[in-house]
């Protein structure tokens, strides 16, 4: 998942959870039939914010400081799919979250533990996205129209 761009906190977390989800998937019964459909759903999904949100996050703190990047163009390129993807991208996650949800109920019935938290740990990383992510990396991108 990563990219040449420098290893983000987005990125990192998406590797936890592929981590955390590569284990699910190695369990039978409910509980890995329910990773299983999530997996799909999460791969496609975490490789658009890395290609959408990570270029404008990796320079926040640059631009909050008042700099312009050397990579705005691209950044910019970026920020603007952001914001024509965002509806569609908040679409996946109620179908994400539904599938995680899905997977918690299964794991808690089969004694997964690790499983169960996976699915706490997924509504919490989608609603940072929403509430952070998604709008900081707009916001760099209207900012940065501005400066340049
Ligand atoms: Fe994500
Ligand atoms: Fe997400």
């Amino acid at each position: 998942m990563s990219n040449h761009h420098s290893h983000s906190a987005l990125e990192h977390e998406h590797e936890e959870i592929h981590a955390a989800l590569h284990r699910a998937l190695a369990l039978s019964g409910e509980t890995g039939a329910a990773a299983r459909v999530l997996a799909t759903l999460l791969k496609p999904h975490f490789e658009k914010e890395e290609l959408y949100a990570t270029p404008a996050l990796s320079v926040l703190p640059e631009v909050a400081r008042g700099q312009v990047p050397a990579n705005v163009r691209e950044i910019a390129t970026a920020t603007e799919t952001l914001k024509a993807e965002l509806s569609q991208m908040l679409t996946e996650h109620v179908a994400i979250l539904e599938a995680a949800n899905r997977m918690g109920v299964a794991a808690r019935q089969e004694g997964q533990a690790e499983a169960a938290e996976l699915a706490a740990n997924l509504k919490h990383h989608a609603l940072v996205e929403e509430e952070v992510v998604y709008p900081a990396a707009v916001l760099v991108g209207e900012v940065l129209k501005c400066r340049v």
